[in-house]
Parts: C-alpha cells; sequence; structure tokens
C-alpha cells in the first residue's frame, strides 16, 4: 500500500458501511484529497525516503492511551484526534476537573476505541492501567507577558505528581510530556522515574513536535512549497531560543538567504508567543499542539506496532552534546528511541554552530533548575 492511498481512514468512512453505495477508500471526513495529504502528514517523516504503512493494515495491534489532563484546551483536541486512529483500542480520559462529558461526547463517534473518563486522584492510578502511552498535557498555560519558567512552579509540582503515578502503575508506558517548560520538566520526569527505579531513558519524551510542525508549515509558505513534502529537523529544546530549526537541513533541499534564515528561525523561536499575544489572554498554542502531539502519539504507536520506519524529532535524555537532555531526531521502536540520528548535527552552517552554542547554556540551566526541584523535593520528603 502506497503512502497515497491510507486505507487505513477507511474505518472513518461512513458510507462504506452500507454495501449497495460506492465508497472510495481514499474517502473520509476531511474528503478524498485532504485525507490523504493529512495521514501523510500526520505521519512521521521519514529518514531516508519513504514510510511503509504495512503497520497500519486492519489486522495492526492495537494500543490503549491515556491523556493526564484530558479535560483541557489541549487536551480535549488531542482526545478528539486520539479517537480518531485505527491504531487505539482504550483511550483513557484523566482530570482533576471532571471529564465525564468530554468522554461521553467522544464516545459517540464511531470509532474502534472504547472511551473511559476518570476524574480526580482517586482515579489517577486506574486511569493507567494496561496503558501503552500517557501523554501529559496537565498544567497552566501560558498567559500574555509570562515566559515558559514562570510557570515553573506550578507545573512542576503536576508532573511530578503525575509521573509518580505513572512510575506505579504503568512503569513500561512511553510518557509524552507536553506541560511547559519542557526543558526542566523532562528532566523532573526522569528524578522521580529514577527515585522509584523505573527509569527507561528510552521510553520518556518531551514532545517538541510542535517546532516541527511550525518550521514546515513557516517554510514552505516562504519557499511556495507543498506543505507536505517539507521537513525540518528542529534541536535544542523547547524555549526560545533552545529551539533551534536547522533549516540547512531542509527536505526537500532549499536554499534560504541569510535574511530568510534569521526571520524564520525567529518565527518559529517565537511561534508560541504569536498565539499566546493573539488568544490575548485566553492560553496559549492548543489545537496546533494537539495536532503536533497526535502526530507524535500515532509515530509511537506505529513504532509500537513494529513498523521500523518511524523518526521524530524529541527531547530526551542524550549523549548527542554536553547537555544531558537535548532534543534531535530519532528513530522510535518498540522500545521506545532506538537511535539518534546524530549526522543532523554534522555540517552546520556558522549560523547554526552559533546557534548551537547560544542556546546550551540556557537549556543547561532549565535542565539543572528540573533537576534540582525533584531533588529537593525528594530532601524535603526524606526529611518528613
Ligand atoms: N509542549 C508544547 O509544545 C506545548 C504547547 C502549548 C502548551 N503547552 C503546555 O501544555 C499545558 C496545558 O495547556 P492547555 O492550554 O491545555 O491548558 P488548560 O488550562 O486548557 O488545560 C490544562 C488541564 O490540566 C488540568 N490539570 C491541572 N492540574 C492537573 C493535575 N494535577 N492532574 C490532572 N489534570 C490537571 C486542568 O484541569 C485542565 O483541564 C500547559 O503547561 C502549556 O504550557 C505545551
Amino acid at each position: 500500500m502506497s503512502i497515497n492511498s491510507p486505507k487505513v481512514l477507511d474505518s472513518f468512512c461512513g458510507l462504506k458501511c452500507v454495501s449497495s453505495v460506492s465508497c472510495n477508500s481514499e474517502g473520509s471526513f476531511f474528503g478524498k484529497e485532504s485525507s490523504a495529504a493529512l495521514w501523510q502528514s500526520v505521519i512521521s517523516r521519514v529518514v531516508p525516503t519513504q514510510v511503509s504503512v504495512k503497520s497500519l493494515q486492519p489486522q495492526a495491534s492495537m494500543f490503549k492511551v491515556a491523556i493526564l489532563g484530558a479535560a483541557g484546551g489541549i487536551g480535549q483536541s488531542l482526545a478528539l484526534l486520539i479517537k480518531m486512529s485505527p491504531l487505539v483500542s482504550a483511550l483513557h480520559l484523566y482530570d482533576i476537573a471532571n471529564v465525564k462529558g468530554v468522554a461521553a461526547d467522544l464516545s459517540h463517534c464511531n470509532t474502534p476505541s472504547q472511551v473511559l473518563d476518570f476524574t480526580g486522584p482517586a482515579e489517577l492510578a486506574n486511569s493507567l492501567k494496561g496503558v501503552d502511552v500517557v501523554v501529559i498535557p496537565a498544567g497552566v498555560p501560558r498567559k500574555p507577558g509570562m515566559t515558559r519558567d514562570d510557570l515553573f512552579n506550578i507545573n512542576a509540582n503536576i508532573v511530578k505528581t503525575l509521573v509518580e503515578a505513572v512510575a506505579d502503575n504503568a512503569p513500561d508506558a512511553f510518557i509524552h510530556i507536553i506541560s511547559n517548560p519542557v526543558n526542566s520538566t523532562v528532566p523532573i520526569a526522569a528524578e522521580v522515574l529514577k527515585k522509584k527505579g523505573v527509569y527507561n531513558p528510552t521510553k520518556l519524551f518531551g514532545v517538541t513536535t510542535l517546532d516541527v510542525v511550525r518550521a514546515n508549515t513557516f517554510v514552505a509558505q516562504k519557499k511556495n512549497l507543498r506543505l507536505i513534502d517539507v521537513d525540518v529537523p528542529v534541536v535544542g529544546g523547547h524555549s526560545g531560543i533552545t529551539i533551534l530549526p536547522l533549516l540547512s537541513k531542509t527536505r526537500p533541499s532549499v536554499t534560504f538567504t541569510d535574511e530568510e534564515v534569521e526571520e524564520l528561525t525567529v518565527r518559529i523561536q517565537n511561534a508560541g508567543t504569536e498565539v499566546v499575544e493573539a488568544k490575548a489572554g485566553a492560553g496559549s498554542a492548543t489545537l496546533s499542539m494537539a495536532y503536533a502531539a497526535a502526530r507524535f502519539v500515532e509515530s509511537s504507536l506505529r513504532a509500537l506496532d513494529g513498523d521500523g520506519d518511524v523518526y521524530e524529532c524529541a527531547y530526551i535524555q542524550s549523549e548527542l552534546t554536553e547537555l544531558p537532555f537535548f532534543a534531535s531526531r530519532v528513530k522510535l521502536g518498540r522500545k521506545g528511541v532506538e537511535a539518534v540520528i546524530s549526522a543532523d548535527l554534522q555540517g552546520l552552517t556558522e549560523y547554526e554552530v552559533k546557534a548551537l552554542e547560544a542556546l546550551k547554556p540556557e537549556l543547561k540551566a532549565s535542565i539543572e533548575k528540573g533537576v534540582g526541584f525533584a531533588q529537593k523535593q525528594e530532601a524535603a520528603g526524606a526529611s518528613v
């Protein structure tokens, strides 16, 4: 099956259920053309060329996914997108706010997964039992004038509590951290998992897919390319100058003037602020974030299902640079990160080399802040 005929979307084609009605196998509620394009863009980019979608045949395995923070702006949209996945058998929605309504609403969509709701700390453990992928968008979003680091104290505590529960109830699951500041919340999660004795660095991810999605969109617009053809690796971290799009590694190969590189890099780094300011106090990116997170979930599920051709950028424990955590392109497999693609950091332009060096002190400080927070909490817990 070629990438251009995503028969997996048949399951969303209502007409197909009526045998007397002819239904194009590429149909979906996105329309024929856009369904192919959408599916191709959701499926992660591949090195070197083509995606194998064998594993998306009807006989593919099915997995359980939990969203912690499912009643929020990202959580609800993400739940809808994951509900569309043919690889999901059960979708567990957890929040401290009531998620019954979200679950009831979603459960009426005639896609394969069963939707279960879990509200409040007493139901957290059950929401995680038997789950293959846990996505964490719980927390407070950025308001105008706030940096991601301003959110630190609130979200650090939320992530710590939730990851402790993941360690106790789903220690083998892939963990996708969305809650900001990702540069610090991922090191916090790592410390929590270490303390619980279940840390597997190949299964802990900071979700940086939105940076890649934005880079792809902005480059395609600037260079008048087809959106789904463009792939820009984004490395470093997930805040301000720590976000480093490697424009020289753009596929298909394109040339940029120095001014274009500067303009695009700054726009990609500040794209979150563009949304925060446009929403004028009503939160940060939710829809594009949900789209990006759904792409990362789908890639993880394909990897769990045995597809050997899944590549994504993610913020992970890393030896690619001297920093202990670093976002780069990785190959995903059944056991999580199977390989880190070091080639992306070779042959950088002078601009990229300078930007890489410039981001390191800020990223280092954010990592240390996260580790310091977790260790302080541990010490406080030990002295109680
Ligand atoms: N990684 C990224 O690229 C990216 C992009 C945008 C936003 N974010 C971050 O994602 C997070 C969520 O953003 P949002 O716009 O969906 O916010 P939101 O306020 O709309 O939703 C957050 C949800 O988390 C829930 N929540 C709070 N504490 C919880 C807890 N202890 N356990 C379970 N649920 C809890 C809230 O009840 C709410 O439903 C924020 O931290 C935001 O900064 C990350």
